[in-house]
């Protein structure tokens, strides 16, 4: 018996004033980032953290992870939310607990590496706004993208938390590749640029409790800085993984509030809490206290988020994980992204190319954005490749890993799929080697001239230099230069409790007859459509707000012919991370633009979102030129002209949603 698990005291209970343990774990908790980004697609909003901030702040966590990851995206896209005022409203409230976010390296809290400009003024600003912790990762494990914003972050005084993303390319930890040595050799590289602590990051949920053990008693031998382990659930190995690493030594666990917890998301800390009673690494938590967070958010806060649950399984646990050691957001953003491109039966193909693009691209962990862009790509070639031409449609994001704009690979890319991705690209076919950002030009002053004074300060031009397009839009709703679409707006319990009874008078037949439209008013332009999950079953509910009453214009399961109204501004295809029973796409409001009689129509060949067209109305264009940039799971997708000619048309503009096979654009 290990001496961990020595109870102490006979008679003990679980009063906080319970004897200190000699070396308690120290934890630190998600809910409000992680958590609801992995369960309820990022879709948190400030107002309904507060209820519980001042509570959690009483518990004595080492950190709450509040910000980073896809915070920063969801709220400007989704929410109609500040991502900044976010920490500045909820600093108000924690005035104990550090506050700690996840950033991506170079990355920061997008999809690409920025230029060293950039890095430097968001560190600065997010650490002006409040945050004082920075677990730091780079999908690659390339610590060279940290060269830029580990300066910052300690020239601010903050924390420095270096990560090494864990990834498998068999069963266990081991092999070739991503065996112990190469996780100590990194945990050293980390320690060398002066990291506070280590965080093991276990995206996917693959680490074994005996790797763990064998990991974390390696780690701590050997280097310094405080070991965190960051384990998700998805495969329902974490909590056994929590306890091995625990007996290990390890310093930090993460973990989240039970409505937080399981799934994909992580393991809860009440378990932990009483697990660990009365022995020596005893968290020292109040449980009462923690139980009464759980029913607060129980009550008043989670009804509004159930909808968003991916509830089409049973199970708690992704069986997929342990097959196929790749994360289970990963998998299922996959699965969504079939679904919207009719394509479902696919998956087998999918699941069989998958490992073999990730070895071709330098066998790389699977992590945002790495798993996105091993993903789609994987999706691309499943879809699009012929027997004689294999990546045919080659991802923007893809070019820029073969040309080395990520960093290095864990292993050489494939040189054949290296040259081909690299053929007229336009930073040059010889890949580099150098720290990527050193080939990127400054991009603030540009994105101070084109965003002018719609940026009032430094947070609002960092937001519009990550997100240029959903940044600016954002600006131009929270300076009421264009209206805030009622599908950012939140709801309320009220709005809540009105669904689950239409949804009731629904299933006992008691709504309106939609064959009987007289019988309905007419949809005005406030009404608000809402996705409804019950039992398995999917209605949407259309609410229209009248003289201040909400009145429900209709309530139809979803699979039934047209619904009376499409929904407003539906989610952009690329971001949705839930699976929905319908694709979002075919009820955009957009309805496909007609063929048209003369002319070669560019078609989407995928559901996403306009970024750019290289060409105007009048220009000549070769084939194969590209016409226009259409972001799909947020991967860009250069498509090239299928014919020479004029252009005759464009149809979109940047920022539009689209559906599979619209006309994008007209050659003659
Ligand atoms: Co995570």
């Amino acid at each position: 018996m290990s001496e961990h698990n020595q109870v102490k005291m006979v008679g003990m209970n679980y009063d906080k004033d319970r004897p200190a343990a000699e070396n308690p774990i120290k934890v630190q908790d998600l809910s409000l980032r992680d958590g609801h980004q992995s369960l309820f697609a990022t879709r948190g909003r400030t107002e309904d953290m507060i209820p519980i901030a001042e509570r959690m702040d009483e518990i004595g966590f080492w950190a709450v992870e509040v910000w980073g990851g896809a915070t920063f995206d969801t709220m400007h896209r989704f929410l109609g939310e500040d991502p900044w005022e976010r920490l500045r409203t909820l600093k108000r409230y924690f005035k104990k607990t550090p506050f700690s976010m996840l950033l991506r390296g170079q990355n920061l809290v997008g999809y690409r590496n920025y230029a060293d400009d950039v890095a430097k003024l968001f560190v600065k600003k997010t650490v002006d706004n409040g945050l004082e912790i920075f677990r730091t990762f780079d999908a690659l494990n390339d610590y060279r993208n940290f060269e830029t914003v580990v300066p910052v972050i300690k020239e601010c005084g903050a924390h420095f938390q270096g990560c090494i993303c864990y990834t498998l390319t068999e069963a266990r930890l081991g092999g070739e590749v991503y065996n112990l040595d190469y996780f100590l050799k990194k945990a050293k590289e980390l320690e060398d640029m002066g990291a506070d602590s280590i965080c093991i990051k276990d995206m996917a949920g693959l680490m074994a409790p005996y790797d763990a053990y064998e990991l974390v008693k390696t780690l701590k031998a050997n280097v310094k800085p405080l070991i965190h382990l960051h384990s998700h659930f998805t495969s329902g190995m974490s909590p056994m993984a929590h306890f091995k690493a625990i007996e290990a030594g390890v310093d930090i666990i993460d973990t989240c509030m039970t409505p937080y917890a399981y799934r994909t998301s992580h393991a809860a800390i009440e378990p932990l809490v009483m697990s660990l009673l009365g022995t020596n690494r005893d968290t020292g938590f109040d449980i009462k206290a923690l139980a009464e967070i759980n029913d607060i958010l129980e009550k008043e806060v989670l009804p509004k988020y159930k909808h968003l649950l991916d509830d089409t399984k049973v199970s708690m646990i992704d069986i997929n994980v342990l097959l196929h050691q790749t994360p289970g957001g990963m998998l299922s953003n996959l699965v969504n992204q079939l679904r919207e491109m009719d394509a479902l039966d696919k998956i087998d193909e999918v699941y069989k190319e998958l490992p073999r693009v990730r070895k071709e691209l330098g066998q790389i962990p699977l992590v945002t954005p790495t798993s996105q862009i091993v993903g789609i790509q994987t999706v691309n070639n499943v879809l699009f490749d012929t027997k004689e031409e294999r990546y045919k449609m080659i991802t923007a994001q893809v070019k820029d890993l073969c040309y080395g704009l990520y960093g290095k690979t864990s292993v050489p890319i494939d040189p054949e799929v290296q040259k081909k991705a690299l053929k007229g690209y336009d930073r040059g076919e010889t890949p580099i080697t150098c720290r990527p950002a050193e080939v990127l030009e400054p991009e603030l002053e540009k994105a101070r001239e084109q965003i002018g004074d719609l940026a009032v300060d430094d947070e609002d031009l960092v937001l519009y230099a990550l997100f240029p397009v959903t940044g600016k839009k954002y600006l131009m709703q929270k300076y009421g230069r264009e209206e805030m679409p009622d599908s950012l707006k939140p709801i309320t319990l009220k709005d809540v409790e009105k669904q689950a009874e239409m949804i009731k008078k629904a299933k006992a037949g008691q709504l309106i007859e939609r064959s009987k439209p007289e019988n309905i008013p007419e949809k005005s332009e406030y009404a608000r459509v809402f996705n409804v999950f019950v039992e398995g079953e999917y209605f949407e509910v259309g609410v229209d707000e009248v003289g201040g009453a909400p009145v429900i214009t209709y309530a139809a399961p979803a699979p039934a012919a047209p619904a009376p109204a499409a929904p407003v501004a539906a989610p952009v295809a690329p971001a949705r991370q839930v699976a929905a029973p319908k694709s979002p796409a075919k009820s955009a409001p957009k309805t496909a633009a007609p063929s048209p009689a003369t002319g070669t129509p560019v078609k989407a060949p995928m559901p996403g979102m306009i970024i750019k067209y290289a060409k105007n109305v009048g220009d000549a264009v070769n084939e194969g030129e590209t016409i226009v940039v259409i972001e799909a799971m947020k991967m860009e997708n250069a498509l090239p002209s299928p014919a020479g000619g004029v252009i005759s048309a464009i149809n979109y503009k940047s920022g539009d949603s689209v559906a599979k096979d619209d006309v994008l654009a007209v050659i003659e």
